[in-house]
């Protein structure tokens, strides 16, 4: 949790420039200086209090704080307290200092691209050797300190260096708006390999000739739907309800599934999420398909490849319409031959299976959290010694807790994936669930109640809750605070490793001010770059693949690649002790750094983003490419690029 470190360091490098300011006007009568001179000082060891803290925790959080954004201001100001202490003239250096406090203000609000740390160093140093000799210069022509050497002419130089940065983040951004292939593109430090040439997305597509096993329709509509507690909601569902049915096909056996788009004026499309079906499929507007708009309908075929609990959603405008209802559940059952009378809640009744999305409503009383469209407590009968599998899904931005108490339990899936050889948890555990992420939670139903709950949102006020009881009459009971349950080490390994990278790739997170297609903004950056400038990961079929992710930013990002699931390797520099930690949405809060690998398996141009839906509008999206594919729709794909 370093958020409260992160913000402090803004709001310190904040008043710097402030307190700083008086400095720079004050510098040419060094007898002036006293408290400007002091609450810099003050403020400047405060920033680097803060970064000795986050030190300790990753060099990867402040490095670049300690070898150039403190210096550029530390350096110059110490010189002046030197000067002013020896009763010596401090105008020139204590207008060098004035300005280094503003660089470093600008190093710490707009994110760099660590790659570019040559050139952000060179200019800081030249605005400051700039600022030196025009001080000097004037000082001598106007012999004694003058007003010429005073804070205007320094201010400008400020602004015009602020603005040319500006200016030249701009022009980056926008060179490749709305157009994927004309992306920066980072190769990841092996070979630029062109497997297979001029493959176009969409001839990617799942079996055409084949009858599917499982045919569906999902139809997308306006539709007002009620909550449990009776509050109403202006909805998008699919087929009359939110979520939308749930589809439930076998591993390894073809599906089709018609979208038919009524009345959603943004456009539909269906992405399904944690499935790596081929690229034509994946539900990208403007990537693999073009959106679906009324009276419009779009046929996705694929072939599951894995068993697991996977969800489906829209991805046009998904800001607004996955908030709003647009989003169902998708189970994939082993294959008939192996599954061992697990059957679903809806043929036998072996196990109790049901699924739960956490989400965050839009309502007329603000925003309203639920499990599915349960805003208030709910109960059910669940007979004594039946299994239960609890089939979480966060279709909510945010991350979301999750407790389970009255029974010990294991987490059987994470993201669909199965844990190897999981163990007990105690009752209570919580569960933080990344937004898009699903946790499989097995457990044998006791003689008396389980609750699952889930912490009140924001204008909730009894909180949500579901109780399990024999009589199916009991009450949710209340939980006390849980232990918060570690991916990273639970189950036992097994003996897979992963394997070399034959590229890796680095993706600094940070919070800032940067363009995302072409406007300026206040949001979440990767590699000091937004959408569509950030470098798509280019790789080559087969390539074993490293990501490292460190989040230097004040929010949580859920890091989600379309296509292929990752395994974790290590979390804050520490490698996964348990099972083989396999994720499609990864949270990586802030001062968290990760490394995942994958396997460049599914050839196609695929969405990497922040499933945080409105920090991907904000710009936080690239792609994952594979050599030699292309895409003839470009540009099409409206302001918020691909999302
Ligand atoms: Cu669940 Cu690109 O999204
Ligand atoms: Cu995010």
């Amino acid at each position: 949790m370093d958020e409260p470190l992160f913000i402090t360091d803004l709001l310190l490098a904040a008043f710097a420039t402030a307190s700083a300011a008086v400095l720079g006007v004050r510098a040419a009568r060094p007898a002036a200086l006293g408290w400007p001179l002091r609450l810099t000082v003050a403020l400047l060891a405060g920033r680097l209090v803060v970064a000795a803290l986050l030190w300790r925790e990753g060099w990867e959080l402040v490095g670049h704080r300690l070898t150039l954004g403190l210096p550029v201001a530390v350096l110059p100001v110490a010189a002046t307290v030197l000067a002013v202490a020896r009763n010596r003239p401090a105008g020139t250096v204590g207008q060098v200092a004035a300005v280094g406090v503003f660089v470093s203000a600008y190093l710490a609000w707009v994110p760099q691209d660590p790659a570019a740390w040559p050139v952000t160093a060179l200019v800081a140093a030249a605005l400051l050797g700039v600022v030196a000799l025009l001080a000097v210069g004037l000082r001598r022509w106007r012999a004694g300190g003058s007003r010429a050497a005073r804070l205007p002419w320094q201010s400008a130089l400020v602004v015009l260096a602020l603005a040319a940065s500006l200016g030249g983040l701009q022009q980056q951004n926008a060179a490749v708006a709305g157009d994927v292939a004309a992306a920066p593109e980072d190769w990841g430090g092996g070979p630029r390999t062109v497997a297979h040439h001029g493959v176009d997305v969409a001839s990617l597509t799942g079996p055409e000739g084949d009858t599917p096993a499982a045919r569906f329709t999902l139809v997308a509509a306006h539709r007002t739907i009620r909550l449990a507690s009776g509050r109403q909601v202006d909805a998008l569902t699919f087929n009359g309800t939110s979520p939308g049915p749930t589809l439930r096909v076998r591993q390894g056996e073809l599906v089709e599934v018609t979208l038919v788009n009524t009345d959603v004026t943004e456009g539909v499309t269906v992405h399904w999420h944690g499935v790596d079906v081929p690229n034509a499929e994946d539900g990208v507007p403007g990537l693999t398909q073009d959106a679906v708009p009324p009276g419009g309908r779009h046929v996705y075929r694929f072939v599951p490849d894995r068993a697991g609990t996977f969800w489906y959603h829209t991805h046009r405008d998904s800001q607004r319409t996955v908030a709003r209802g647009l989003f169902g559940a998708f189970l994939v059952d082993p294959p008939a031959a192996t599954s061992a009378g697990d059957e679903s809640g809806s043929g036998g009744d072996r196990t109790y299976d049901t699924t739960l999305f956490t989400h965050q409503w839009l309502t007329g009383d603000g925003t309203v959290a639920a499990f599915n469209d349960a805003d208030a407590p709910t109960r059910q009968a669940v007979a004594a010694g039946r299994e239960v599998l609890l089939r979480l899904v966060n279709s909510s931005e945010d991350p979301q807790r999750v407790q389970v108490g009255g029974v010990s339990f294991r987490v059987r899936a994470i993201d669909g994936n199965p844990v190897h050889e999981p163990g007990p948890l105690p009752g209570g555990t919580e569960l933080l669930l990344a937004a898009g992420g699903r946790y499989d939670v097995g457990l044998t139903m006791p003689a008396g109640t389980v609750t699952v709950s889930m912490p009140a949102g924001e204008g909730d006020g009894g909180g949500v809750s579901l109780a399990l009881s024999p009589s199916g009459q009991d009450a949710a009971q209340a939980l006390g605070e849980g232990e918060r349950f570690d991916p990273a080490a639970y189950g036992t390994p097994d003996d897979t490793a992963p394997p070399l990278a034959d590229r890796s790739f680095d993706l600094v997170i940070d919070t800032g001010f940067g363009f995302a297609d072409g406007g300026l903004t206040f949001a979440n950056t990767v590699d000091g770059r937004m959408h569509p400038a950030v470098p798509t990961l280019m790789v080559a079929l087969g390539d074993s693949v490293r990501v490292r992710i460190v989040n230097r930013g004040i929010f949580d990002h859920p890091m989600h690649l379309h296509g292929h699931r990752v395994r974790v390797v290590q979390r804050d520099g520490s490698p996964v002790t348990g099972s083989p930690w396999w994720t499609d949405t990864l949270n990586v809060a802030p001062g968290e750094s990760y490394e995942v690998a994958f396997t460049a398996d599914n050839p196609g141009i695929w969405m990497d983003h922040c499933h945080n839906f409105t920090h991907a509008a904000e710009g936080m999206v690239w792609h994952l490419a594979y050599a030699g594919v292309t895409t003839a729709r470009q540009g099409t794909h409206g302001k918020h690029g691909s999302e």
